[in-house]
């Protein structure tokens, strides 16, 4: 349906097109993704909305491998909105215990494949074994210098920013920083993503075409692409297109 929408018929051939591979230069540094449509992946099959959260796990496992494989830098995935508190009480903890089956079963082969995990959000109020679990991850992929795979939980963009607001204005009236030193630079230091370089490419699933309040300072110059796909079924084909789609923009970060 969305492709439709936005005039971009496909071609019969083009479930073999998505087969291919990206091109190995140009390939986004840091991909940022909105993982939606677990709620209707399930309710399509009649089940509970947690199978889809369950299945939503196991594409986030693929597509870890496959961001790995192709030589992104940084996976940012949106697990948990500041927002998603307001959903039923079961769900939100099904979805709390999440970090810790994740990582469980998957921290040996992060390890092995050198993979450093991070959270940017609000981790001081999310339930202790969920935060037991991340902050071991954090810890034991500490050293390691390949991929980080940023999980986004408990996140909201604008209390980031008004958090980062708030330290710069506490440094300036201690006159650890000047007035005319407040650029976008140093903003952006203080944002909970301060080590980590912008995204240059974000994909959204499930056929919604918004921000829902994620990393608004950090996409200002990212390339969108979305689809109707529902992130359980975000696969090796859908992945390929994203980058191939990519690779085929150009970024003029507002020259000509
Ligand atoms: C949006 O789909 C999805 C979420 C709010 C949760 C995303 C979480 C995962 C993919 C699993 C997290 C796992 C780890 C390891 C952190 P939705 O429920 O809003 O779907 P709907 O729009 O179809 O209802």
């Amino acid at each position: 349906m969305l492709n439709k929408l936005m005039g971009k018929e496909k071609p019969a051939e083009e479930d073999e097109l998505n087969e291919i591979e990206p091109e190995e230069e140009n390939i986004p540094k840091h991909i940022a993704v909105i993982m939606d449509g677990n709620g209707r992946w399930a309710k399509k099959r009649g089940l509970p909305r947690v199978a889809g959260h369950r299945e939503g796990m196991n594409a986030i496992r693929r597509m870890v491998r496959l961001a790995d494989r192709t030589g992104v830098e940084v996976l940012t995935l949106y697990a948990f909105s500041t927002e998603n508190w307001k959903r039923p009480k079961t769900e939100v903890e099904f979805l709390m215990r999440l970090p810790e089956r994740f990582l469980n079963a998957e921290l040996p082969e992060l390890i092995e494949k050198n993979v450093r995990v991070r959270v940017t959000g609000e981790i001081e109020t999310l339930p202790e074994y969920t935060q037991r679990a991340v902050k071991k991850a954090a810890e034991e992929t500490s050293g390691n210098t390949g991929m980080i795979l940023n999980f986004a939980l408990n996140y909201g963009s604008r209390s980031e920013i008004i958090e980062s607001v708030k330290t710069i204005y506490k440094k300036v009236e201690s006159g650890e920083v000047a007035f005319t030193e407040i650029d976008e630079g140093l903003l952006s230091k203080h944002l909970m993503t301060a080590e980590l370089r912008d995204p240059d490419l974000l994909i959204r699933t499930s056929g919604e075409i918004r921000l829902s309040n994620f990393m608004l300072w950090q996409l200002a110059y990212a390339e969108f692409w979305f689809t109707d796909v529902l992130w359980p079924d975000f696969d090796e084909k859908d992945f390929n297109e994203a980058v191939r789609v990519y690779q085929q923009r150009q970024r003029r970060y507002g020259g000509v």
